[in-house]
Order: C-alpha cells, then sequence, then structure tokens
C-alpha cells in the first residue's frame, strides 16, 4: 500500500475563491483543524503578496507541529527571503516555489525565453535550498506544457535542490488519460526524479479534478493536493474528502491510501463552509446533507435489509453522526464542557464561559442542542466576533400584511455612546438594514444576502451570511441566532465590523513597515 501525501491548500488557492476572505483568526482555526484532520502539508498562503498573509503564515508555522506548514514563492529573491522569514520557525521549514512553463504562459505572461524560465527556475530553487530543508517547485500549467521541456526543467531542478515537483493543470483543461501519460512521461524520461516526490494539483473546470488526481496517483505521483470542500479560484480545486474516502473506499484498486482521520472529514467542512461563506451543495459527495440520504422506497428497503445494497460509504466513516440530540436544558456544566473538548475546542475559560451562556440562552428556546448547534456557538465565540466596534443592544421589527414594516434598533458606536434609531423598508430585512444604514457611518451596500438553518427542526438556529460594500471595501460577515431577523442584523454588522478590523489592521501594520 503507498502512502499518499496530502498537500491541503484551502488557506492559499482555497482562500483565492471569489468573495472569500478570512481573517487571521479564522485561518489559525482552519489550520488547527487540518492538523487535527491529519493532513501532511499546510500551504498556509502567499507571504510576499501582503503583511497579512505573511503574518498569518507566521503564526500558523509557529501554532501547528503535527503538518509541515508552506508558503508559496514566486521565483523571486524578495518573494523566497520572505518566505523564510515567515517560516524559519516551523517544525519543518517548506517553500513552495513556482514558475510558468507552457509556451502560452511563457511568451504571453512572463515574457520568456524558455532558457530564460530554466535559468530563472534553477536559480530560485538553488536561493530557496540553501534556506529550506524541503522545496517544493511547480510547473505553472504543466499539463499545457511540452513534455520534453517539462522533463528538460524538472531534471534541472531537482539538481538544484528540489524536493518535491509539482505539476497543476492550473487551468483545468486535461483528463485523468492524458495527466496519467503526463506523470508516465516523467518518471520514464527525467534520470534524477527518484530523487524527488511528484506532485498532482488539479482545478475543476470541466468537473474533472478529482479523477484527474486519482489518475495521476495510479501513475506515480506520491503528493496530491487539495482543498475541503473543493473551493478554490474559479471552479475550485480537487476537494480533498472526495481524494481521501475514495482512496480509502477503493484500496483494492488504488493500492494506496492517505493518513487523513476520515472521522474529522465532516467537521472540517462544516468549519471551512461556516467561516468562507461557501455553502456545501447538498448533493456533494461525501460531504453534503444528502449524501447518506436515501430517499426512493426501493433503496430504503434494500439498506434496512443490508446496508451494503446501497450504501458504498458509512456516514459514522466520515463523522457524520446519527446521535443529533447532544444536550438539553438540564445539561450541567461539566457535561457541556466534555462535549466542547469531544468537537475540537481548546479555548481560554473566558470564551468557554461566553459559549455556555449562549448554549443556557439557546436551550430556553430549542428542546434539543445538536452537535451542530454546538458547533456554532462555539465557532461563533472563538472566531465569530470580529472585535465588535459597533455592537447590536436591541432589536424590534414590526410587520403585518398590511403595515409598512419598521424596524427600530439601539446600537453601540465605536466612541462608546449608545443610540437609538427607526427606518422602514419594504420588508423586515430591509427595514433593519435601512436602520443599521442610519447609524453606521457611511452607506453600506448589500451584494449578497443568504440564509440557512443549523440542523433540522422549526425550532433550529438560522444562520446568515452577507456580502457588503462599506469603505470602498468588500467584506463578508455572518451572523448566527435563533431568530432569522436578529441572524441578519448581525450579519450586517458583523461584516461591517470584519471591514474596520481590516482597515485597522491594514494600517497598523504600513505603520511598522513605514517603522
Ligand atoms: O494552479 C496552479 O498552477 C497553482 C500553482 C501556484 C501551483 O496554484
Ligand atoms: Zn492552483
Amino acid at each position: 500500500m503507498r502512502k499518499i501525501n496530502v498537500f491541503d491548500t484551502t488557506l492559499r488557492d482555497g482562500e483565492q475563491s471569489a468573495g472569500v476572505n478570512l481573517n487571521f483568526q479564522e485561518k489559525l482555526e482552519i489550520a488547527k483543524q487540518l492538523e487535527r484532520l491529519g493532513v501532511d502539508i499546510i500551504e498556509a498562503g502567499f507571504p510576499a503578496s501582503s503583511q497579512g498573509d505573511f503574518s498569518s503564515v507566521q503564526a500558523i508555522a509557529q501554532t501547528v507541529k503535527g503538518s509541515s506548514v508552506t508558503g508559496l514563492a514566486r521565483s523571486l529573491e524578495r518573494d523566497i527571503e520572505t518566505t523564510w522569514e515567515a517560516l524559519k520557525d516551523s517544525a519543518e521549514p517548506r517553500i513552495h516555489v513556482f514558475l510558468a512553463t507552457s509556451p502560452i504562459h511563457m511568451e504571453y505572461k512572463l515574457k520568456m525565453t524558455p532558457d530564460e524560465v530554466v535559468e530563472n527556475a534553477v536559480a530560485a530553487v538553488k536561493l530557496a535550498a540553501s534556506k529550506f530543508p524541503q522545496v517544493q517547485w511547480s510547473a505553472e500549467d504543466a499539463s499545457r506544457t511540452e513534455l520534453p521541456f517539462l522533463a528538460r526543467i524538472i531534471k534541472e531542478v531537482i539538481d538544484a535542490g528540489a524536493t518535491v515537483i509539482n505539476l497543476p493543470d492550473t487551468v483545468g483543461y486535461t483528463t485523468p488519460y492524458e495527466i496519467g501519460q503526463m506523470f508516465k512521461y516523467v518518471s520514464e524520461n527525467v534520470s534524477n526524479i527518484h530523487k524527488a516526490i511528484l506532485s498532482t494539483h488539479n482545478h475543476d473546470d470541466l468537473g474533472m479534478a478529482v479523477a484527474n488526481s486519482l489518475a495521476a496517483i495510479q501513475n506515480g505521483a506520491g503528493q496530491v493536493e487539495c482543498t475541503i470542500n473543493g473551493i478554490g479560484e474559479r471552479a475550485g480545486n480537487a476537494a480533498l474528502e472526495e481524494i481521501a474516502v475514495a482512496l480509502n473506499i477503493r484500496q483494492d484498486h488504488y493500492q494506496a491510501d492517505t493518513g487523513i482521520v476520515l472521522k474529522e472529514i465532516k467537521r472540517t467542512s462544516t468549519l471551512v463552509s461556516k467561516l468562507t461563506g461557501m455553502v456545501v451543495p447538498s448533493n456533494k459527495a461525501v460531504v453534503g446533507n444528502n449524501a447518506f440520504a436515501h430517499e426512493s422506497g426501493i433503496h430504503q428497503d434494500g439498506v434496512l435489509k443490508n446496508k451494503e445494497t446501497y450504501e458504498i460509504i458509512t456516514p459514522e466513516l466520515v463523522g457524520v453522526s446519527s446521535n443529533r440530540m447532544v444536550l438539553g436544558k438540564h445539561s450541567g456544566r461539566h457535561a457541556f464542557k466534555d462535549k466542547l473538548k469531544e468537537l475540537g475546542f481548546n479555548g481560554t475559560d473566558e470564551e468557554l464561559q461566553k459559549i455556555f451562556i449562549a448554549f443556557k440562552d439557546l436551550a430556553d428556546k430549542k428542546k434539543e442542542i445538536t452537535e451542530e448547534d454546538l458547533f456554532a456557538l462555539m465557532t461563533e465565540a472563538t472566531v465569530g466576533t470580529a472585535i465588535a466596534h459597533y455592537e447590536l443592544e436591541t432589536l424590534q421589527v414590526n410587520y403585518g400584511t398590511i403595515n409598512i414594516p419598521t424596524a427600530t434598533i439601539t446600537m453601540k458606536l465605536p466612541s462608546g455612546e449608545v443610540v437609538q434609531e427607526a427606518a422602514t423598508g419594504s420588508g423586515s430585512v430591509e427595514a433593519i438594514y435601512n436602520t443599521l444604514e442610519r447609524v453606521i457611518d457611511g452607506p453600506v451596500l448589500l451584494t449578497d444576502y443568504r440564509i440557512q438553518s443549523i440542523s433540522g427542526g422549526r425550532d433550529a438556529l438560522a444562520e446568515v451570511y452577507v456580502n457588503v460594500k462599506y469603505d470602498g471595501v468588500e467584506s463578508s460577515g455572518r451572523g448566527t441566532a435563533h431568530d432569522v431577523l436578529e441572524a441578519s442584523a448581525k450579519a450586517y454588522i458583523n461584516a461591517v465590523n470584519r471591514t474596520i478590523n481590516r482597515q485597522q489592521y491594514n494600517q497598523k501594520l504600513t505603520k511598522s513597515v513605514n517603522v
């Protein structure tokens, strides 16, 4: 059985998804969960791209010790030096340096001849290898690169010190057969290939990212790059959970497996979906809400007689629990703390107390508190609250089919002053947002609004996601509450607070750089 290394790029390629902007705390929380999931390598960001990315990569490298942490770098001295500064304290410093190799990228994007590209790649890898024990080199757009040139440049960068060679299908163009041929060609035509691990990285533009990754593994890839829920640039990247489960369930076919802790899959998927605001479709393989739902009578009958008639993956395997009710109104602090620990909580006593109060409040309104509810409260308390510049104190909405919806809101301003405002709208949510806009300094443009329930039932918690443009900056926000209108108000305020946070953070960084 071959062991395939899993390289997770949720925090780098995944974060490049349109509309996703994770803050420092959120990235750290996802990295900790990826470590629990057992990924071998976490690509934490692109340190030279911004001060914010630099700081989060550095913090993740200093915190996570169970997975190797890496950062992306262009083939530039400045990028490689910056990445070293961010990663030098990590358990196993590792850099991911890339350069495009396809004719179209070399001619139009890089404006370099093939010889210049080889020279540049070799120089970058030599510099990287003088600092990092592990150097991954990627041939961007490898799947559209001429194979003899690919073999030539790979040989040169391995001689220069590369330990991992990644061959990305950058534009999601290749097919399982073609990618298999590319890996076979490289394995057979690069004389020093045994000195490096081959890696595959696939985008999903034609819906073949997972199939292409598996074909590459069959043809020599020892590392697979992927993201949780398949998020990423354009149509996304290959989904980690699908690859890990496919290799596990079809070991007979692939003769390969990963070190992924499969029962952590569902929780990781939920966390990433919550923090990025990217909803997982119900029919998504492995982690969709319907992935284990047998709807037709014939299937249900078969499953009752023998599960294996229609079930190839058990929900338990990937951490989907059937025992939904976990705590109730009378559950004590002790049981509560134990359950949170089981869910991966490792926060402070102050955070625990905050979640306990929110739990008691929810238990007054909701009969059964499920794992999903607890997870939502936990996420809200640990990473959900951007520093509260604006704080909702009270909200009242008057709605009737023959009335004009009116909202009255009491808010605490960044100055500490408490103000009350009211406004109308054509619906309750619009009335709330019109009122909030009166309180908040400057216009707020709402560009997206989504609502969903956490777990089922009439008394379910509501979760609202919004995207706003405030002060020229696009930001997302989320709010969870027992009532949909309160969740809507919280999401909007959260988005504005996140924007202010980001601006203050950037100002602070600019000042420290100027100093
Ligand atoms: O898709 C791609 O080519 C990439 C590289 C930077 C590895 O993400
Ligand atoms: Zn990519």
